[in-house]
């Protein structure tokens, strides 16, 4: 190939979905959702509550494996391969495709055995790569000057918003493609909600972000992307200053100028 053609062909898509359904039992909570997610690209996921953000989420690493009854039909490419192949180690998917949840969960745990659970868990005993993982970790959760004199402290012990950012260092230390992320703010306060912001920004550099929120305006300040869902359905899915400023549907443009959610 040369030329134009093959320039189209470059873009490269981290995920794809493809005529997603989800079934909760008989309920069904995605109906033939499409939308694709670009690498080093922060891509938002807005919409009511209930419409499925978090479930959309869920099926990007197969997290909604985990409750019963649930039943998925379409395709999730992840560098073209499809993450609900029988082939898939569900494990290994999670470790590229991690998650931070809306409630910081750091475990019970020192704030130093936390950011290597993954680790050792993965089996690595060395403890001088262990302390130099821990560390660029804590660093790109902006974390290292606050916390390395207490590293031993319990993780509990901390402020909700350091909670969170050790959350996300623990994802970074098994090296992630993809962090998913569903309503990491919600239990912040708005300067701690700035710094998770500021954070996102500067780790998309390395990494390619999903992010599910109830706060239009946060979508429109961090992400590239934006999917407006509803009641199941990707209504409108498109670079996030489109989708803001000129929406195609009137469903979307009810939504933002918040005439209903
Ligand atoms: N484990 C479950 N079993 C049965 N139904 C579920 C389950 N989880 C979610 N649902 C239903 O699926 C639909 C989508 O839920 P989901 O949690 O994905 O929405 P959401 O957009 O994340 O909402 P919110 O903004 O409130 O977090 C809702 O109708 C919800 O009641
Ligand atoms: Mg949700």
């Amino acid at each position: 190939m040369t030329g134009t053609h093959q320039d189209a062909s470059i873009i490269s898509n981290k995920i794809e979905i493809n005529s997603l359904d989800l079934f909760y039992g008989q309920f069904q909570a995605l109906k033939l959702v499409d939308m694709s997610v670009q690498e080093n690209m922060i891509t938002a996921l807005i919409g009511p509550s209930g419409c499925g953000k978090s479930t959309l989420l869920r099926c990007l690493n197969r997290m909604n494996d985990l409750i019963p009854g649930v039943r998925v039909k379409g395709k999730v490419l992840l560098d073209d391969s499809d993450i609900y192949d029988t082939s898939i180690e569900v494990a290994e998917l999670r470790k590229r495709v991690g998650m931070v949840f809306q409630r910081p969960n750091p475990f019970p745990l020192s704030i130093y055995d936390n950011v290597v659970y993954g680790l050792r868990v993965a089996g690595m005993r060395n403890a001088t790569r262990l302390k130099e993982i821990a560390e660029q970790s804590l660093r790109a959760a902006w974390l290292w000057d606050p916390l390395k004199a207490k590293l031993n402290h319990p993780a509990l012990e901390l402020p909700l918003d350091q909670q969170q950012r050790l959350c996300v260092a623990r994802l970074l230390a098994v090296q992630p493609e993809v962090i998913l992320m569903d309503e990491p703010c919600s239990a912040l306060d708005p300067i701690a909600t700035m710094k998770i912001e500021e954070l996102m920004l500067e780790l998309k550099k390395k990494y390619t972000i999903v992010i599910v929120t109830h706060n239009m305006q946060q979508a429109a300040r961090v992400s590239d992307f934006t999917g407006y869902m509803l009641l199941g359905e990707m209504i409108e899915f498109g670079q996030t200053n489109d989708v803001f400023t000129k929406p195609t549907k009137k469903l979307t443009e009810d939504y933002i100028t918040g005439k209903y959610g």
